[in-house]
């Protein structure tokens, strides 16, 4: 993406009311111009969030850097509390700089988070990983739900069906609570697929947080994914869903100066009123606002008839 593009986007999306950036990529910290981004985004007083790998953050130099350039959060992602792990789901050898990356930014005091993708390779590890994050002194610690993103075709490999996910994060929730470990899970699925009785208290507790206040960009309609090629897409999983190009031959943005009327357009296939809903149960369920039925993802992959319990049948 060129950065004249980039900062293009960011003016104009600020102009017409964004506050937040986030960088995410691929791996934006690889982006050559990654810190005059940053920078420029604290100019425009846009809230900057980067989510990386964080390989580069191994180095201190990296990490004060960015420190300097103002970046208001930064999210690592590490999947495993071992290199085997962590390698195999990263496909690299990252472990250790991922880990020294997270040291680096406890070091400098950074505004981070981590962010763990539960998945197929390490369902078994999640206490593991939850555990050695607050023994390494991260204060917040997330875990997603790995979805099946919406590429040339469904990427489904290690995403684990919604009852199995709801069964995890359930027999975890026990084990965390006993140690007094902190971590939130932003859990995309159906809420109904929990104890309802445990529901409530993960909810309070703010160990789970529901789909609806996780923050889905298409069904509040409050962002938008850019992504290199100057393709707006719903958001960073949809991205053979394109919605609109809005760059010119000269690589300039399009729409500068006059975005409000194409944002009018594309929000009106998103938000609450375009909201599809997995199931006819879900129509008079007290859960609704809040759950808002799952990522629609999840039934591209899977039938919302074989998990979708229901309000009155919630265990
Ligand atoms: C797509 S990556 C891009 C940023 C950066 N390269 C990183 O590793 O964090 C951002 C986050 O999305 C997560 N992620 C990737 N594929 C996912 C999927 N299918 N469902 C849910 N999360 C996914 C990754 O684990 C990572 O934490
Ligand atoms: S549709 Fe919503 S919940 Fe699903 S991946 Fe996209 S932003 Fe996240
Ligand atoms: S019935 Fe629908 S809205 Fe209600 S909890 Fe289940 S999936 Fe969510």
């Amino acid at each position: 993406m060129p950065i004249f593009y980039a900062k293009e986007v960011m003016e104009e999306m600020k102009r017409i009311g964004a506050k937040k950036c986030t960088l995410i990529g691929g791996e934006p910290t690889l982006y050559p111009h990654f810190f005059d981004l940053v920078q420029y985004g604290r100019r425009l007083n846009l809230f900057m969030k980067v989510v990386t790998n964080g390989r580069l953050l191994s180095d201190i130099k990296f990490v004060k850097k960015l420190k300097e350039n103002g970046v208001s959060l930064v999210a690592i992602s590490i999947h495993g509390t071992s290199a085997r792990t962590q390698n195999l789901i990263t496909q690299t050898e990252s472990y250790h700089e991922t880990v020294a990356s997270i040291k680096n930014c406890l070091k400098e005091k950074i505004n981070f988070l981590t962010l763990t993708t539960l998945n197929e390779l390490n369902q078994n590890k999640i206490y593991k990983i939850g555990k050695f994050l607050n023994e390494l002194g991260v204060k917040t610690i997330i875990f997603n739900l790995a979805c099946p993103s919406v590429g040339e075709v469904i990427l489904a490999k290690f995403v684990l069906p919604p009852d199995k996910l709801a069964q995890i994060i359930q027999d975890n929730y026990f084990k965390f609570k006993k140690k007094g470990v902190k971590v939130g899970f932003y859990a995309t699925i159906p809420l109904c697929l929990y104890n309802r009785k445990l529901l409530t208290k993960m909810i309070a507790e703010n160990y789970l947080v529901p789909l609806a206040q996780g923050g889905c960009n298409v069904y509040s309609a409050t962002g938008l994914a850019f992504d290199p090629w100057g393709n707006i897409i719903p958001c960073c999983k949809q991205t053979k869903t394109i919605l609109i190009n809005t760059k010119d031959e000269n690589d300039r943005f399009i729409y500068k100066d006059r975005f409000e009327e194409v944002w009018k357009r594309i929000r009106k296939n998103f938000g609450k009123r375009a909201w599809q809903y997995p199931s006819k149960k879900c129509t008079f369920c007290g859960y609704k606002k809040n759950c808002i039925g799952g990522c629609p993802l999840f039934w591209g992959c899977f039938n919302p008839f074989d998990y979708v319990e229901g309000f009155d049948s919630l265990r």
